[in-house]
């Protein structure tokens, strides 16, 4: 019998028992590693369903500390605030972006106020305030203008850092925009909020749930191929990465997910730095559905997900079940 071969090799020998699965399991996923976007809108006391993401919400402000403090109960260390703006608030430059008093300042001050020791996150992008649903300024023709909407973005990062954002990500896909944001919120005295960079963003059909979810999808005139990136690129979201860490970003987001996993796994092997990987609307959507529908164990799906992001190397996930998941993981 010659060992390293079967039968002295038995690859089955350490998967019998599971507690030798457990002994040997090389990655792991705990509540510590979610991140949970959460929708806000106007009123009280309301939960308005969103119909392309069953089981998630629009949540007036109201509702939030509540939130955040089951995320801190979960064990959720981060909430992700997205604004679902009214239509009369939306503009051709999207200025409600820098109101002190716009929906996500005034639940970051909620749920600051909650005590609840949870991060809290903010996106700075302008698509949810523009009257074309875009992330910046755009030109006669519906041009994207780089440089003015890096100003633009410097003042809603500011805006969201004043009113106690804990991390603001941009993910605008602008050129500049993180060394921009760096220094104003060094100039302003916000040395401690944190960027986490959208650093390789793709142009991509797996958002539709999310702009139905924030309002955008029906405003929004052409698409964002010319400064998201094209799904046919890996080389260009390492260089995307390392212009963003140079710039000064805490932690850098791949997104889509499970689709792009092989970019995580690249840029968690070339870079020191914490990697993160946003599990977005369309996913979400498709478990649900395949899951409403019978044809799978959602509560298993979920979790296997979660482990392969984990697998690849993301230091954690933003995914719409992060409760859920937590709760599952909790036991
Ligand atoms: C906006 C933004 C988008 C998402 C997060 N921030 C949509 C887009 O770029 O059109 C998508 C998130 C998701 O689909 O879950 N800048």
């Amino acid at each position: 019998m010659s060992i390293g071969e079967y039968p002295g090799t038995r690859m089955r020998r350490l998967r019998r028992q599971p507690w030798s699965r457990a002994m040997v399991a090389e990655t792991n996923v705990t509540p510590a590693d979610l991140i949970w976007p959460v929708f806000v809108r106007d009123g009280v006391d309301v939960a308005e369903p969103i119909a392309t993401m069953p089981g998630v919400f629009r949540h007036s402000v109201d509702r939030l500390p509540a939130l955040a403090k089951e995320a801190e109960a979960l064990g959720i260390p981060a909430i992700a605030l997205f604004p679902y703006t009214q239509p009369d608030r939306r503009s051709q430059r999207g200025e409600e972006a820098l109101n002190p008093d716009n929906l996500v300042c005034r639940a970051l001050r909620a749920m600051r106020e909650s005590g609840a020791a949870v991060g809290l996150l903010t996106d700075v992008a302008l698509d949810p305030y523009t009257s074309h649903g875009h992330d910046g300024l755009v030109d006669e023709g519906g041009h994207v203008l780089n440089d003015q909407t890096v100003e633009m973005l410097v003042g809603q990062a500011l805006n969201q850092a004043r009113a106690g954002a804990d991390i603001v990500a941009p993910s605008d896909m602008m050129d500049g925009r993180v060394a921009a944001i760096r220094r104003a919120l060094e100039a302003d005295g916000h040395t401690d909020v944190q960027i986490m960079a959208y650093s390789a963003k793709y142009a991509s059909g797996f958002y539709g749930p999310f702009r139905d979810a924030v309002g955008a999808g029906g405003y929004l005139k052409g698409d964002k191929k010319g400064y998201q990136m094209d799904p046919a690129n890996a080389r260009e979201a390492l260089r995307e990465v390392a212009l963003d860490i140079a710039e000064g970003a805490d932690s850098v987001m791949v997104k889509p997910g499970l689709p792009y996993l092989d970019i995580v796994r690249r840029v968690s092997e070339r870079f020191d730095v914490p990697v993160f990987a946003y599990c977005v609307s369309g996913e979400y959507a498709m478990v649900e559905a395949a899951a409403a529908a019978g044809m799978l164990d959602r509560d298993r799906v979920m979790l296997e997900i979660l482990m392969a992001f984990r697998r690849a190397g993301a230091s954690g996930v933003l995914t719409y079940h992060a409760p859920d998941a937590a709760r599952l993981l909790n036991g």
